[in-house]
């Protein structure tokens, strides 16, 4: 058995995910499969609040609250520095919408981003709030550190990148680069979509200004379980559109607004309590299987995966070792079209993997999936590749 796999009762993840008897999920980079426990939670939470009405509310903003402290323990955070956003896009959008640019600064950001960098960073550029600025990341964490540092000017103001790159898997150096932007004065806002779950991410000792999540791929948690993080020191950068009761502190006619000094002044109006209400569940049941024997399931999956690449001589696109990757593992066939082959894939042999790295074909193997799983995967590649 190799590193990793022995202190997960995988059998257990698997019955709590009865779908997966009928199909090879190895997609977790896109969502994430819910364990039974936690949706009987989502619903439980979901009936409570919306059968009791306003007599439902107390109780369960305690849950939220407790959901907060839950989460933001688990990252090496705060509670009032941690915001429940609906995806991580919304994150990057209070961050990307609301910081105070001056005329002409700049953001420097990645060219290996998801949509929901690019298209609120590119809106805020068309709207004249800002300009951008793009850098490559490499798989070699120096390079990248080094792209970064080129990339500077007398008008950055902020670094915008994704934490794990979501095609191949690529780990950035964020604490590196985070001292880097410190020294410069800058600020970064990193997107950890792909990294929260997969290995532990401690917001405090990153010494990150700004981190946009969510719940729904890597811990497993329900949809609509955006993360938003602000250290609370760098509240005040934010300017925000959009306020509502729950954002102040104070308001009076003549005062005006007082906005509090909590992450949660995003969080303004009646929402969806049942689903913020079971980020706790989802975060204690992750804790319960233990999210270092996770990673090390990870990184013992994924380490199988290179080498099943390497076996049959396609070509890996993601970095050769979890240090500097994770468990978003990628690579092409020579001939082959990922797309066409990852379509197929779920056609013939239901077995889903994403395809979204263009020519290429994405494993995101979770720790409820088995090595006999994988191996499955890969003979059916083989055969569809062979034009089987
Ligand atoms: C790096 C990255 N950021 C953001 C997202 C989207 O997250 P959400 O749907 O929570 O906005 C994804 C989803 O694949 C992603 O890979």
């Amino acid at each position: 058995m190799s590193a990793g796999t022995n202190s997960i009762d995988v059998d257990l993840a698997r019955r709590e995910r009865p779908a997966l008897a009928d199909m090879t999920y190895l997609n977790t980079g896109t969502s994430g499969i819910v364990a039974e426990p936690i949706v009987d939670a989502l619903l439980e939470n979901t009936r409570f609040a919306e059968r009791h009405g306003h007599r439902g509310y107390e109780p369960q903003k305690e849950k939220i609250e407790a959901s907060r402290e839950v989460l933001a323990t688990f990252l090496g955070a705060d509670a009032d520095e941690i915001g429940f956003a609906i995806n991580a896009t919304e994150a990057v959008n209070w961050v990307a919408s609301s910081f105070r640019f001056q005329p002409d600064d700049e953001v420097l950001i990645s060219l290996a981003e998801h949509p929901s960098m690019n298209l609120p960073w590119s809106y805020q550029q068309d709207r004249g709030r800002v300009r951008l600025r793009w850098f490559e990341v490499s798989h070699d964490p120096a390079e990248t550190l080094q792209n970064i540092q080129d990339g500077i000017t007398s008008r950055t103001r902020m670094i915008a990148l994704s934490h794990v790159e979501r095609h191949h898997g690529v780990r950035v150096p964020a604490a590196e680069i985070c001292a880097l932007a410190r020294s410069a004065g800058l600020v970064v806002l990193l997107d950890g979509a792909q990294s929260i779950g997969q290995f532990s991410v401690d917001f405090h000792a990153l010494d990150v200004d700004f981190y946009a999540a969510n719940c729904h791929k890597w811990l497993c948690g329900p949809n609509g379980t955006g993360v938003f993080y602000c250290r609370r020191d760098r509240l005040h950068l934010l300017d925000q559109a959009h306020v509502g009761p729950g954002s102040n502190e104070t308001w009076d006619r003549i005062g005006g607004v007082v906005l509090t000094s909590k992450a949660d002044r995003f969080e303004y109006g009646t929402r969806s309590f049942g689903v913020a209400a079971t980020i706790g569940d989802t975060v204690r049941a992750f804790e319960a299987i233990g999210p270092a024997a996770i990673e090390a399931r990870l990184q013992a999956l994924a380490a199988g995966i290179r080498r099943r690449i390497a076996e049959r001589n396609w070509h890996l696109t993601s970095p050769p070792d979890w240090e500097r990757g994770s468990a978003l593992v990628s690579f092409t066939i020579p001939e082959v079209d990922g797309r066409e082959l990852t379509k197929e894939l779920q056609a013939s042999a239901g077995t889903w993997l994403s395809s979204n790295t263009g020519d290429g074909v994405r494993f995101s193997p979770h720790f409820y999936n088995t090595e006999e799983e994988i191996d499955r995967a890969f003979q059916n590649i083989e055969r569809l590749a062979a034009g089987g």
